[in-house]
């Protein structure tokens, strides 16, 4: 027997107990002739006491140990005379009458606490350790519960876990593929899956009605905070469903979890938002509505101020900050160093501030007449105190910038509070996305999502006007989910490819074991896949989803713990058929 406890467990009430404890010196203290070392494993630090007085080759040889070494101890549980409130074990020690090293360890290259002294890099390369830090190691108990938790509700509602293969072809979400050759089969390679999509549309053809997998997924894109190259989703399908169907379900699993993980309940239906008011009122597909400051147009209210920036804008459009006319100038122009940053790209944004005698100061002011900036503010709701923020340009692009604005000022005003959760559903998404470099349609989610059966009609006449019944969950502005109801019937399917420019070999060559399943009696289907990763991370107030990953992977796609990518060996490419010409990038 290792342990009769953990670093965790004993108080008071084991006084007078003899137990052995085995962890990692934490830290190791000698006070005259006493010497204190916090021992820790993964359910807490408790102190051992050795007493030179007592046994002075005991004290000798835990004078000698060393941060991060593995001992085993055995000893008396005793009332601790200066007690330590922040700790749980703190009222007791052990005073040892044993000690055994088990493993000694070279010096740590950072200190192993949550307030470490280690950057970034340093850690990645020593991940091993840096897991040994309980804040690191408290997002891994996170994301096990919330994993836990997903298969206690998708099993008490009938779904099965199925595992379906990693070695496959090119999936249909739209990213780029990360591809493996194949020894047996040369010169050809497998794709890993972007998602077990086209998987678990087969499995509802198999007649297995609920489906999910807790499953990882691969997208060679560039990296995000919330993004990883290999990412964990929920991946989940349901036959026989409608959109509202599934919207409740998952709905339900969003809350079950923020109920028995976060002990959060949610009493009311989460809302629901067009995608054409998400972009209309936060510029955004993922709005985070934890706080107002919605767009209001003003493109009407501007005419005839002959103030070219407005004039020759499509679109004008302001936020309202509340209570923000005291931002002093360098505050505002902060605001416009940061929309005019190139990752943003604005010319530069407008203000209005509504005084408190009920006059309006405006960087405008030159253009318009008090009653025009009045009419603006009235319609933007804006009182006394309150500032607006104004930016003209090209639709979307500008709806995108004031997004980023918004965000910015409900960071400074604190507007954006990680204990506060607001989930919201997106909904009717368009069918297709337009793409002016190519000059054609893409598939907004995926080329099997079903066209809002309303909007059918338009599918030739007016394809960008076309809904889909495709629907993203969003908290807090992270989408942390997404899905839609399937195409079950051929004919819908083949119209489809052809509007997305696929002729039917093209269509056979990639899909075609899809779209042959779908011959032998296909049922209504839809499902959706949320990514574990965002969940946790949210759940934990982090700010990337890597803290929450044991291994990740660093901004260039790296592992650099074990230096991944690597090169291989000349004969592993030999036996590949492969052979490498690196061109120079164009
Ligand atoms: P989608 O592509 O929207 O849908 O992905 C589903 C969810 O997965 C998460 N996610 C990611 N998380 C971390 N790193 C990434 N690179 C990454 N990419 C996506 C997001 C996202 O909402 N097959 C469809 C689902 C369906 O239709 O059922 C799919 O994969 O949280």
């Amino acid at each position: 027997m290792y342990r009769s406890n953990t670093c965790g467990e004993l108080r008071l009430t084991n006084v007078g107990q003899t137990v052995t404890l085995a962890g990692w010196v934490q830290k190791a203290r000698k006070m005259g002739g006493m010497t204190f070392v916090d021992l820790r494993d993964r359910y807490g630090v408790t102190q051992l006491a050795f007493n030179e007085a007592v046994d002075a080759d005991l004290c000798a040889k835990a004078n000698k140990l060393g941060r991060e070494w593995v001992i085993q101890i055995t000893g008396t549980v005793a009332e601790r005379s200066s007690k330590n409130a922040n700790l749980p074990t703190g009222e007791i020690e052990i005073i040892v009458s044993n000690l055994e090293v088990l493993s000694a360890s070279d010096v740590p290259p950072f200190t192993i606490e949550d307030n470490t002294d280690g950057g970034d890099d340093i850690r990645m390369q020593y991940r091993y350790l840096d897991l040994r830090r309980p804040m690191v190691r408290k997002n891994l108990e996170l994301r096990h519960k919330i994993a836990f938790e997903v298969r206690r509700y998708m099993d008490e509602r009938n779904f099965l876990e199925v595992e379906t293969p990693v070695l496959i072809n090119s999936t249909p979400e739209g990213a780029r593929d990360f591809i493996v050759p194949s020894r047996m089969n040369p010169g050809q390679f497998y794709a890993l899956p972007q998602s077990p999509q086209l998987f678990k549309q087969l499995l509802m053809v198999s007649g297995f009605d609920r489906y999910f997998q807790i499953v990882k997924c691969f997208r060679d894109e560039d990296l995000r905070a919330d993004r990883q190259p290999e990412f964990t989703q929920i991946d989940c399908e349901m036959t026989f469903v409608e959109q509202n169907d599934v919207i409740e379900m998952f709905e339900g699993l969003a809350k079950h979890l923020f109920k028995y993980v976060k002990n959060i309940e949610f009493a009311e239906a989460f809302p629901r938002m067009t995608w054409a008011d998400a972009m209309k009122y936060y510029g955004s597909d993922k709005p985070d509505i934890r706080f107002g400051m919605k767009f209001v147009e003003l493109k009407d209210l501007t005419e005839g101020g002959n103030f070219v920036v407005f004039d020759s804008a499509p679109y004008v459009a302001g936020i309202c900050a509340e209570g923000c006319a005291s931002f002093t100038r360098k505050q505002i122009d902060q605001l416009t160093d940061f929309v005019k940053r190139p990752q943003i790209g604005a010319k530069g944004l407008v203000w209005v501030r509504c005084e408190a005698d009920g006059s309006y100061k405006s960087s405008a002011d030159k253009f318009y007449s008090q009653e025009q900036v009045k009419s603006w503010a009235e319609r933007c709701n804006a009182k006394a105190g309150d500032l607006i923020l104004i930016m003209a340009g090209e639709m979307h692009k500008t709806q995108k910038q004031l997004c980023e604005l918004r965000l910015e000022l409900g960071n400074q005003l604190g507007l954006r509070n990680k204990d506060v959760f607001a989930p919201l559903w997106v909904i009717d998404f368009p069918l297709f996305e337009w793409d002016d470099e190519t000059q054609r349609y893409y598939a907004m989610h995926h080329p099997f999502t079903m066209p809002n059966p309303d909007d059918v009609p338009m599918l030739d006449s007016n394809p960008g006007e076309v809904r889909a019944w495709a629907y993203d969950m969003v908290i807090n502005g992270v989408e942390v989910g997404g899905g839609s109801i399937r195409i079950h019937n051929s004919d819908l399917q083949n119209k489809m490819f052809s509007l997305l420019g696929f002729s039917e070999e093209s269509a056979m060559s990639q899909f075609g074991w899809l779209i042959n399943a779908f011959k032998f009696g296909a049922p209504p289907h839809g499902g959706l896949a949320f990514g574990l990763d965002r969940l946790v991370s949210l759940f934990a107030g982090l700010d990337s989803i890597r803290d929450c990953i044991a291994f990740p992977k660093n901004n260039s796609g790296r592992d650099v713990m074990i230096d991944a990518p690597s090169t291989i060996a000349e004969e592993q490419l030999n036996e590949l058929n492969i052979k490498i010409d690196l061109q120079e990038k164009k």
